[in-house]
């Protein structure tokens, strides 16, 4: 029997796939269909304290090989959430998990506060959003995000993990590593879309997107070697004591099974369910599930993280 079970922030998640932040998850409906699905956890959209409409449209383009979008967070308000992640929990066998992408520290805190009486599981902190328009992404600023950090972790009750942007200077890996390390952060999230891409229709000469004259966030496969790398680093830096959660371009089992053998000990899947809808969740799990059957590989912590370098 192959077991793809694993566990985040010390709760146990039946499979190690289950949905992204963002993709079609910001209604009850919405919610009530990834419970439904093979998705072995539901994954709220990210809230903000206010309701909002979000970017003009058109906002959202499917391309070849991923997404591209410039949302601008539209949410119901993290009231909305509480109120879902009751309702979903009483409904389902199912981890219910919060995200939360607070505008300010204050906002930040009023709504771990407010997830602190809910039956989520854990919440993943979302520091930065690349579509917020006049907002910078907190991730890429170690002094914001050590002041997010520590006011987050006073008044949590609840285990909580970062999502994070994409990094490319090593660098960086270790100066984010140093910052996380000193709070109780369960689990790290990479990464987040790659803020800012551009894309063009050159018979058109045009943009693709409304908001911020183009530039939105690159999903899916144009960015999984980075994601694979931010996995392979942070799960390097942090040595098995928080775990890491891959996210980018898992379309298959193959993409899920490489995150794992890089560090990962769970894998999201955001622009796959955007593109395919919730059978997506059970053909990967049954592809990785081959695979490990293919190589003898009972449990993914047979597996995770050990990748083979050429040295
Ligand atoms: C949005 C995009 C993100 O990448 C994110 O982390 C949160 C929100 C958005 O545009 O809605």
């Amino acid at each position: 029997m192959i077991d793809i079970s694993t566990t985040i922030a010390g709760v146990k998640l039946e499979t190690c796939v289950f949905n992204a932040s963002g993709p079609k998850d910001e209604t009850l409906p919405d919610l009530n269909i990834i419970a439904k699905s093979k998705s072995s956890a539901v994954m709220m959209k990210s809230c903000t304290v206010d309701p909002r409409e979000g970017n003009p449209h058109p906002r959202y383009v499917d391309l070849q090989y991923g997404t591209f979008n410039s949302m601008g967070l539209p949410n119901l308000g993290y009231k909305s959430y509480v109120k879902f992640s009751k309702i979903i929990d009483e409904k389902y066998q199912k981890p219910v998990i919060a995200s939360i992408c607070g505008m300010t520290i204050e906002d930040n805190i009023k709504i771990f506060r407010a997830f602190n009486d809910t039956p989520v599981k854990f919440i993943e902190l979302n520091p930065g959003s690349p579509n917020t328009i006049g907002k910078p992404i907190i991730g890429y600023d170690t002094k914001a995000m050590d002041k997010l950090l520590n006011a987050v972790s006073m008044v949590s009750k609840k285990p909580f993990g970062v999502k994070l942007p994409p990094y490319f200077d090593l660098v960086h890996f270790e100066e984010m590593a140093k910052v996380i390390k000193k709070y109780p952060v369960k689990f790290v999230t990479c990464v987040n879309a790659f803020g800012n891409a551009l894309v063009i229709d050159y018979k058109k000469e045009q943009v693709l997107i409304k908001p911020k004259g183009g530039l939105g966030g690159l999903g899916g496969s144009y960015i999984k070697y980075n994601s694979l790398a931010n996995v392979r680093k942070f799960y390097q830096l942090f040595e098995n004591k928080i775990e890491v959660i891959g996210v980018g371009g898992v379309y298959t089992g193959i993409d899920a099974f490489e995150y794992i053998l890089a560090g990962a000990s769970a894998v999201q899947v955001g622009s796959a369910y955007m593109q395919k809808g919730p059978p997506v969740f059970k053909k990967i799990q049954d592809e990785l599930t081959k695979i490990m059957k293919s190589k003898s590989y009972e449990k993914i912590s047979a597996f995770r993280g050990k990748l083979k370098t050429l040295d």
